[in-house]
């Protein structure tokens, strides 16, 4: 079993953090308002969950989630992460994030982004291309018939490992998506992003939330992957 801290613990954190200790993990959960802000959560999470400080949660057992926005990645306790494997959800949107100009020009992907503002973490992403409500929806467990790919993208070998054996155990078969460089196979407008997830177009496009989430395996994952575009992130409005 592994420790996880979670460092933002929203649609995406609380999301991951619920399939966490559903498989018996032991999560400690934070956010930017600080533990008491998170007291409900941790009820509903039982007690395997603990609420914490960032700080707490970039020292908390074996790996780090980071499932805050972009723009927040500098104010995160980069020290702590040092060192750590880190699996980040991000993505990148301009109206939100503001624009990034080593973003636009292609020149990193988000995830290489990422790990420039961390020094020392070693940065595993996934997680950031399926809809938070599609991830309890679509997880399985493992030899499901109807079980769901996940792409994993590092550089460090180890790191991938760990967090495919996590993707695993969270109900998820880890598809091996290469490096943080080819990372922007499933950014946002790529050819492997939320919509793969998507049961029905038609009601997604009238109310995403409304979409049930329909199961992608991981082969079909592995060929949207290898066909996948680099999105033009400079004319991303979004
Ligand atoms: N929602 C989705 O369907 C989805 C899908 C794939 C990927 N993503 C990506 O995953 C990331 C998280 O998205 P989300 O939808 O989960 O966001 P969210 O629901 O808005 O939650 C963001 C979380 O980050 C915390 N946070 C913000 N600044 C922080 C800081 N400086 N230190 C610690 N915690 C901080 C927030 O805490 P407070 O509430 O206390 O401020 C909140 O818990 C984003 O990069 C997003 O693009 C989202």
């Amino acid at each position: 079993m592994t420790n996880l801290g979670i460092i933002g613990s929203g649609a995406i954190g609380a999301g991951i953090a619920r399939l966490a200790v559903a498989a018996g993990h032991e999560v400690l959960v934070a956010n930017s308002r600080g533990p008491e802000s998170l007291r409900e959560l941790v009820r509903e999470l039982g007690g395997k969950a603990h609420a914490g400080t960032p700080a707490e949660a970039a020292s908390f057992g074996d790996l780090v989630v980071l499932a805050v926005p972009l723009a927040a990645y500098g104010a995160l306790p980069f020290e702590l992460l040092a060192g750590r494997t880190v699996l980040s959800t991000g993505n990148y949107y301009p109206s939100r994030d503001g624009r990034i100009e080593v973003l636009d020009s292609a020149a990193k992907t988000t995830a290489e982004y990422e790990e420039s503002l961390l020094p020392g973490a070693v940065l595993v992403k996934a997680f950031n291309n399926i809809l938070a409500h599609h991830i309890p929806a679509l997880a399985r467990p493992a030899g499901a018939p109807d079980r769901s790919g996940l792409a994993v993208a590092a550089d460090d070998r180890g790191a991938k490992q760990v967090v495919s054996a996590l993707v695993d155990s969270l109900g998820f078969d880890p598809v091996d998506a290469g490096s943080l460089a080819e990372s922007w196979r499933f950014e946002p407008e790529s050819g492997a992003y939320t919509t793969v997830y998507v049961a029905d177009p038609e009601l997604f496009a009238k109310n995403w939330l409304a979409d049930p989430g329909a199961p992608l395996p991981a082969e079909r994952l592995r060929e949207l992957l290898a066909l996948s575009h680099r999105p033009d992130v400079a004319s991303r409005a979004f």
